[in-house]
C-alpha cells in the first residue's frame, strides 16, 4: 500500500472537530476506498489548551496556519479557518506555493481569491478543492465539475443560506416576527458570527459566484452579483404569496439569458408545487437545469460540523486517490470572462405590493402606468377592510402579479404611479423565479 496521506488541519473549530472525528470514524472505510491511510499529524488554533472533545493523536500544534501550511510533516492543508484574507488566505496560498494541495471550506475566500489560487493550484499541479464552500453537505461542486460535465448548464438556482430559510420558513408557517426567528437562528448556531453575512445575502453570494463559475466556465467574480436581503420581507407578503400559490425564498439564481450570464441574489416567489418550495427550515437546496439532464434538484443540510466536515472528507479522499481535477471544471486560461449584466435588464415576472389610497380613480391611475409601460397583469388582489372600518381613510393593500416583463419597465412603472400620488408608500418589488 502507499504511503499514508498526512493531513494539517488549521482551524479546530465545530467543522474541524467534526472533520478529525469523521476521519478517525472512516478510517478503515476512507483507506479501503483511497488505497491510502489517512492520518492527521498536523493542526493549528487559536486556543491550543481548548477542549474539544477530541483525540488528536500526537498530531503536532502549530500556533501559525501559515506554520502548518508550510511544514513538512503533512502532504495536505486544509483550511478551515475562515474569512477572506487574513491567516486563512495567506495559509492557503503557502501551501500551494511549497506545492501542496489545499481542501477548503472558505467560500469567501475562493469567491475572492479563487481565480489566483486555482492558477498557483495548477502552475504546482496540485488540487484546491472546495465541496464545502458552498450548500455544505450537498455535493454540489461534484455534481457542477464532474457528474455534469456532458452537460451545457441553463441555470442553477438555490437556497444557499440556511438562517434565511430557516427565518423565512417560520414567520411563513409559525407567523412569528423577523426578529424573533433571527433570534432562533442565532441560538442555534446556524448564522454567520455577523448575522448581516446570511440576512443580506452576502452569505448566498459567495456560494452563487462560485456554483456560476462552475456551472457556466467563467472567471469566478463576485462582484457581478446583484444582491438583496430578506430584510424586507414583511408577513404581509408572505401571507399574500401563499394566497397566491407561491412561497418566498431567498435565492441565489445563475442564468444563461440572450444578455449574457445574470447573477443575482435576492428574495423571490417560487410556485409551491416546484421542488424548490417545499425545501423549508434550515435545509439549503440547488436546482440545475441542464441541456441533457434536464432539471434536478438537490436538498440536504448546507451548515453543521458533520454535514460540511462531509464533503471536506470527500475532498480528501479525492486527494487520496490521485485526483488533481481543475478547481473550477476547466484549466484557468480557458475560464471566460463573465459579463456583468445590470438587474435593470433582467426579465421576469413579478410580485408588487402597493400600498393604496382607497378613492376613486387610483387603480386606474396604476393600471394605466402599467399599460404605459407595456406591463401585462396576471392577477391582481385587493383586500376590503373590515366592515368596522368600511369607513376610515387608511390607505388598502394591493398586489400585482405580472406576466414577464423587464426590470426598468417595472421601475419606470413605479416611478410615474407614486408620482401620481395615490401610493402612500414605496412599492414592495419581488421576482418571481418559473421553473
Ligand atoms: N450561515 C450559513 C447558513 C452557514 O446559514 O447557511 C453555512 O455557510
Amino acid at each position: 500500500m502507499t504511503k499514508p496521506l498526512r493531513v494539517g488541519i488549521a482551524g479546530l473549530g465545530v467543522v474541524g472537530a467534526s472533520l478529525v472525528r469523521l476521519l478517525q470514524r472512516q478510517r478503515g472505510a476512507l483507506t479501503s476506498r483511497t488505497g491510502r491511510e489517512i492520518v492527521v499529524t498536523g493542526v493549528s488554533a487559536r486556543d491550543r489548551a481548548r477542549d474539544r472533545g477530541i483525540d488528536l493523536n500526537g498530531a503536532a500544534f502549530f500556533d501559525d496556519p501559515a506554520a502548518l501550511a508550510v511544514s513538512d510533516q503533512i502532504d495536505l492543508f486544509v483550511e478551515l479557518i475562515g474569512g477572506a484574507d487574513g491567516p486563512a488566505y495567506a495559509a492557503s496560498k503557502a501551501a500551494l506555493r511549497r506545492g501542496a494541495p489545499v481542501v477548503t471550506a472558505n467560500k469567501a475566500m475562493i469567491a475572492k481569491h479563487g481565480l489566483e489560487l486555482a492558477a498557483l493550484a495548477e502552475e504546482k499541479g496540485v488540487a484546491l478543492s472546495f465541496e464545502a464552500s458552498s450548500a455544505g453537505g450537498i455535493p454540489i461542486v461534484k455534481a457542477l465539475r464532474e457528474a455534469l460535465a456532458g452537460n451545457s448548464v441553463r441555470r442553477v438556482f438555490g437556497i444557499l443560506n440556511g438562517t434565511c430559510n430557516y427565518i423565512l420558513s417560520r414567520m411563513e408557517v409559525e407567523g412569528l416576527s423577523f426578529e424573533e426567528c433571527l433570534a432562533d437562528a442565532q441560538r442555534l448556531g446556524y448564522a454567520e458570527a455577523d448575522p448581516t453575512f446570511d440576512i443580506g445575502g452576502f452569505d448566498t453570494a459567495h456560494k452563487l459566484a462560485i456554483l456560476a463559475s462552475l456551472a457556466f466556465g467563467t472567471k469566478i467574480d463576485a462582484e457581478a452579483i446583484h444582491i438583496e436581503g430578506i430584510e424586507a420581507i414583511s408577513l404581509t407578503d408572505l401571507a399574500a404569496a401563499d394566497e397566491l400559490g407561491y412561497r418566498i425564498k431567498l435565492l441565489g439564481v445563475a442564468e444563461r439569458t440572450a444578455r449574457g450570464v445574470e447573477q443575482r441574489v435576492h428574495p423571490t416567489m417560487v410556485a409551491k408545487s416546484s421542488a424548490i418550495a417545499q425545501v423549508m427550515g434550515v435545509l439549503n437546496a440547488v436546482t440545475i437545469d441542464g441541456d441533457a439532464v434536464g432539471e434536478l434538484t438537490l436538498i440536504g443540510p448546507g451548515a453543521g460540523g458533520d454535514a460540511t466536515a462531509s464533503a471536506v472528507a470527500a475532498d480528501i479522499a479525492d486527494i487520496a486517490r490521485g485526483i488533481v481535477a481543475p478547481a473550477f471544471g476547466r484549466p484557468v486560461a480557458l475560464l471566460e470572462e463573465g459579463e456583468r449584466i445590470p438587474v435593470q435588464r433582467h426579465e421576469g415576472g413579478y410580485y408588487i405590493r402597493l400600498s393604496v389610497e382607497d378613492r376613486p380613480g387610483a387603480m386606474a391611475a396604476i393600471a394605466t402606468r402599467m399599460g404605459e409601460r407595456k406591463i401585462s397583469l396576471e392577477a391582481i388582489m385587493q383586500k376590503g377592510r373590515p366592515a368596522k372600518d368600511a369607513a376610515s381613510a387608511a390607505p388598502v393593500p394591493v398586489v400585482l402579479i405580472t406576466h414577464a416583463t423587464s426590470e426598468t419597465a417595472i421601475r419606470e412603472a413605479l416611478d410615474l404611479a407614486l408620482a401620481d400620488g395615490f401610493l402612500t408608500q414605496k412599492p414592495q418589488v419581488i421576482r418571481i423565479e418559473r421553473e
